[in-house]
């Protein structure tokens, strides 16, 4: 890439085909804002620097494109008068004058860094003081016309609006991705005019005043031409959106990755996914989210920012910004909530939510069960049905479950508590202080049999009949042994 190379980002209209309070270029695909692939695209050329035009918004536009690039330069635009307006104000931010140009929109996510090169290696390879990366496209409606002599030399970009019937007919079109030679440009901005159609400066009078220069102009054809669609409405935004995935999908797929069904398989930009990995319908991988080899992910399963282990199985599952050991098992029907960390041959089972848990290697909550603000040590079992309440009405706290525990169904521990290494607890148990090491703690109450109850008070019922019938056959022996202490006493 060229030793002094700016790249700039236009990214101050307001974009009100998206009928949104978002800004365009802010709205999201594949797991980032579309400014944010571009930006991606812009830093795979090593630029010198970035400058972003921001305008429409900009309180929520700048903010954001200075987290992705914190030392992007940004260029107000108070009003938009044009591509030609917006670059100038980038060029006069950034007292440019010499060194290579590349001027893109914020709003086409699909190109790709490598294509920005390339285009930045045929400039430079050129020698032109302008050059346009174009396409050919079926419909070119609303884009910019290039338009060339019989020798194949380009003259100029004619919008759609100031064309004539004749270049309207003209199929390759201005991507609105343009490099320049920087003393070329800084000299053309002053000397674009507003006399058009549409009363803005357009930045693609350049190419015009280059040829009175007679200086050399390129345009180059993209082959793959979505790249540099722009995307201007929500239906359009949903089409890029799909098509970006299908790219995405189908990367992974020559990476190694099994993909049962593409077309209902979702994988933002940033997931990383090893070889060998199995993905089943109805997946969505989002954010950061990282799955190593061997691991199987869905069907139904939604992971955000989470972390899979080798050979973990993670089946109709909900998950953020959780970890999963290697080789456990989650599913299905689990939700899985952040700082859940879930140990090396763990189980979390159906219908269990936790929350800030961590859950040690080879313990299990397999079903029905609530786990927040917890350590559970390793080797333990949960009984199904557990809640680990957490929260008083006022503050959360912690509950600690020792290795190797076994605890009983339909328990409540009631934070903060501990309960032993090697402990048990007895079915229904309430939880309300420490449990030692190696003791079984019991509080549900005893056992009452009120003997003939139904009878007296359920006459005539089918409950009534059915105890009738199996009282008949055979009589329960009057065993004092099974009375409780109550009724003994
Ligand atoms: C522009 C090109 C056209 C090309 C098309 C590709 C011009 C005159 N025309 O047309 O040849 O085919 O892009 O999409 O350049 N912007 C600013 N400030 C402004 C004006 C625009 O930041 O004052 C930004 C917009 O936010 C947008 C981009 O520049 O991201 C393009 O501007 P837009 O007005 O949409 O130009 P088009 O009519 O699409
Ligand atoms: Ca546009």
């Amino acid at each position: 890439m060229p030793p002094d190379l700016t790249v700039i980002v236009l990214a101050a209209g307001g974009g009100t085909r998206m009928k949104s309070k978002t800004m365009k270029v802010l709205h999201e695909v594949g797991g980032r804002s579309m400014v944010g692939h571009v930006l991606a695209a812009a830093l795979a050329t090593e630029p010198q620097r970035v400058v972003a035009v921001v305008g429409h918004q900009r309180d929520q536009v700048g903010p954001h494109i200075q987290q992705l690039v914190p030392d992007a330069v940004l260029a107000v635009q108070e009003e938009q008068l044009g591509t030609g307006h917006a670059v100038r104000v980038a060029m006069q931010a950034i007292g440019q004058t010499s060194g290579t140009v590349v001027v893109a929109t914020g709003d086409t996510p699909l190109l790709t860094g490598e294509s920005l090169r390339a285009f930045v290696a045929e400039h430079l390879a050129s020698q032109a003081a302008v050059s346009i990366l174009s396409g050919v496209v079926d419909d070119p409606f609303g884009l910019g016309r290039i338009v060339r002599n019989d020798e194949g030399d380009v003259l100029a970009i004619v919008e759609e609006k100031d064309a004539t019937d004749l270049q309207r007919e003209i199929r390759e079109i201005n991507s609105g991705i343009l490099a320049f030679d920087a003393a070329f440009l800084a000299d053309a901005l002053p000397r674009i005019g507003n006399d058009n159609a549409n009363g803005e400066f357009y930045l693609t009078d350049a190419i015009g005043l280059a040829r009175e220069d007679a200086l050399a102009v390129s345009a180059h054809p993209i082959d793959d031409v979505m790249q540099t669609e722009g995307v201007n409405d929500r239906a359009q935004l949903a089409r890029i959106g799909a098509e970006l995935n299908r790219r995405i999908v189908t990367r992974w797929m020559r990476d190694g990755v099994s993909v049962m069904d593409p077309a209902t398989t979702w994988i933002d930009a940033d997931v990383v996914l090893a070889a060998d990995v199995t993905i089943l319908p109805g997946t969505q991988l989002l954010g950061a989210t990282v799955v190593a080899e061997d691991a199987v992910v869905g069907p139904d399963t939604t992971l955000k920012d989470c972390e899979v282990g080798a050979g973990a199985r993670v089946v109709r599952t909900h998950a953020e910004l959780a970890v999963i050991g290697d080789g456990a098992t989650v599913g299905p029907f689990s939700y899985l909530r952040p700082g859940t960390r879930l140990g090396t041959r763990g189980k979390i089972g159906a219908f269990v939510e936790t929350k800030n848990a961590e859950i040690g290697d080879g313990a299990k909550v397999p079903h029905l069960s609530y786990v927040g603000d917890a350590e559970i040590g390793e080797g333990t079992n949960i009984g199904a049905g557990t809640i680990f309440a957490n929260y008083d009405g006022v503050a959360k706290h912690r509950t600690v479950v020792g290795p190797h525990a076994r605890t009983g169904s339909n328990n409540t521990f009631v934070a903060p508590v501990e309960i032993g290494a090697g402990a048990g607890t007895g079915a229904g148990t309430v939880v309300r202080h420490d449990v030692p090491p190696g003791a079984l703690a019991v509080s549900a109450g005893p056992q009452r049999d009120l003997e003939g109850w139904v009878a007296r008070r359920r006459p005539g019922t089918d409950q009534a009949s059915a105890a009738a019938q199996a009282l008949a056959q055979s009589p329960m022996a009057h065993d004092p042994s099974d009375e409780s202490p109550q009724e003994r006493a």
